[in-house]
């Protein structure tokens, strides 16, 4: 926080901008979005399937190019104009995706993938010991016993597993910003709480910015601290999470709440 109390901008953009295709079969798939997410901030994007979520989100990792508009990292331009200045970027910014399966290579055993992680945070020389104590503290961050997961493949692991196991390689990396696309769409409800309270506690413990992409709006509703709605390419309705679901403005949003019944009572996780 800066000294007046405000928290610090730690990625911000200005008209971001994607159009994909030329001449007349230009789309727009992001249209002049602004955004300002800040420091230890949850940030949910909602919207339905096609919106461009995806696309803004790449955008942000710097997978694709923006085709207008500036995105500001730390209130500075950001620049990942070479391999290096990519791959500092890509230190202080990670994503969980979907599909946990894709986020491995599957031929890497769960003690190198953590190794990995080591390594890129510029700590591979940690000696074994240290190196181990890390990884243990990485794996208990998230409820895995370090112990028997070494010698493991990703593949022998369940489905739940490997999700916390991305969690674990989210602690040991310590990004400052964190996008999650859809992270928990592959868990039962149970597990679905479980892993949000360890993102929500990577915010408590690091000061991690968090960017939550959905289309599910009640999830939206109980974990961000701010939501962007997104309809064909443009954020129509932004604000904190009350302000948002409680007091909305546009008839996208109004559609999209009174698509969750109850939106309050579904993510009463007191009952699940
Ligand atoms: N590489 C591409 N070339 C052309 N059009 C694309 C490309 N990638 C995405 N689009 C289009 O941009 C629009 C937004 O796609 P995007 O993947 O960002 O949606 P989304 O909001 O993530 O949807 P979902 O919820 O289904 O994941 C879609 O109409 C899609 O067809
Ligand atoms: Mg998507």
């Amino acid at each position: 926080m800066s000294s007046n109390g405000e928290r610090k901008s730690c990625l911000r953009g200005e008209g971001v901008t994607k159009v994909f295709g030329i001449g007349n079969k230009a789309f727009t798939a992001v249209d002049h979005v602004d955004f300002d997410f800040k420091e230890g901030e949850i940030v949910s994007i909602v919207g339905e399937s096609g919106s461009g979520k995806t696309t803004i989100s790449k955008m942000i990792l710097g997978l694709i190019s923006v085709t207008e508009g500036q995105i500001y990292y730390h209130d500075e331009i950001r620049d990942i104009s070479t391999g290096a200045k990519r791959k500092e970027y890509w230190r202080n910014i990670q994503a969980i995706f979907q599909d946990p399966f894709a986020s491995y290579n599957m031929f890497y055993k769960i003690d190198a993938v953590l190794d990995d992680c080591l390594k890129m945070r510029g700590e591979g020389n940690l000696s074994p010991q240290e190196k181990f104590d890390r990884m243990t503290e990485a794996c208990s961050f998230v409820n895995l016993k370090f112990a028997e997961l070494t010698n493991k493949y990703p593949f022998e692991l369940s489905g739940g597993q490997m999700q916390r196991l991305m969690i674990a390689r989210i602690f040991l990396l310590r990004p400052k910003i964190l996008l999650a696309d859809e992270p928990t769409s592959m868990v039962d409800a149970c597990s679905r709480a479980t892993i949000l309270d360890y993102l929500l506690k990577l915010r408590d413990e690091e000061n991690m910015t968090v960017v939550f992409v959905t289309h599910d709006i009640g999830l939206a509703y109980y974990v961000s601290d701010k939501i962007y709605i997104m309809e064909h390419g443009k954020f129509v309705e932004s604000g904190t999470a009350e302000d948002c679901i409680l007091r909305p403005q546009a008839e996208y949003t109004k559609r999209l709440i009174s698509d969750v019944p109850k939106i309050h009572e579904e993510w009463d996780l007191s009952t699940v």
